[in-house]
């Protein structure tokens, strides 16, 4: 089975399997898109009304302004993979309640662990506090965080401003857009240290 057939299995039965109370309101559920071979993961709240309507992550204003800032750092948006902490809207666009965000949490684990990414982007301060849970966005925005968890297969955290925060304040939008574009030199850091690491873990079997 190649990889995206196994990503729609797992979101065909997550879409059966979700307990998140959402459901009773939303359209439809909104699952994780894009490329299932991606280095990358961007992870953001929830689904805004565009979102909810398409059953497609990011496609209202702030993913307008993510496909810009992905654009100036040579990247198309269907290169990457997104996708929310919650899969259905909240009513009139509510911040997520602690409950929904635990519904939608084994989705969201099995989702990263199946794509097995280089790097989880936070695209805002719920999605980076459902991993660290005491940061505050304000503080670490635009740095690495690396961190072991025994739940997924990943440990470089990128926590970033939540482009539809950013996009109508001027400084924000300018850190924002400042901080993605450390983006590919991250990735270069992170893939040269696995490099390293394998060379130490070899030096060690032989
Ligand atoms: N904001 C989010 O956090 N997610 C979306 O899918 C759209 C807007």
């Amino acid at each position: 089975m190649d990889k995206s057939e196994g990503l729609k299995k797992i979101h065909e039965k997550w879409f059966a399997d979700c307990k998140c109370e959402l459901k009773k309101t939303a359209t439809q559920p909104v699952p994780g898109d894009g490329n299932p071979d991606s280095e990358m993961i961007f992870i953001g709240e929830a689904p805004g009304r565009d979102e909810d309507k398409q059953g497609r992550p990011f496609v209202g204003a702030a993913g307008k302004f993510l496909a810009e800032m992905l654009e100036a750092i040579k990247l198309k948006r269907e290169e990457i993979y997104i996708t929310n902490i919650v899969k259905y809207r909240p009513p009139n666009n509510r911040d997520p309640l602690p409950e929904e965000k635990d519904a939608c949490r084994d989705w969201l684990i099995e989702e990263i662990n199946f794509i097995n990414p280089k790097l989880v982007v936070f695209l805002g301060r719920h999605s980076m506090n459902d991993f660290f849970p005491t940061e505050k966005i304000s503080s670490v925005h635009g740095k690495l965080l690396v961190k072991k968890f025994s739940h997924v297969n990943v440990k470089y955290f990128l926590p970033l401003y939540h482009p539809a925060a950013a996009l109508y304040n001027g400084n924000m939008r300018e850190t924002l857009t400042e901080d993605f574009k450390k983006i590919p030199k991250i990735l270069e850091k992170i893939k040269k240290e696995e490099k390293e690491n394998k060379k130490v873990e070899q030096t060690k079997l032989f």
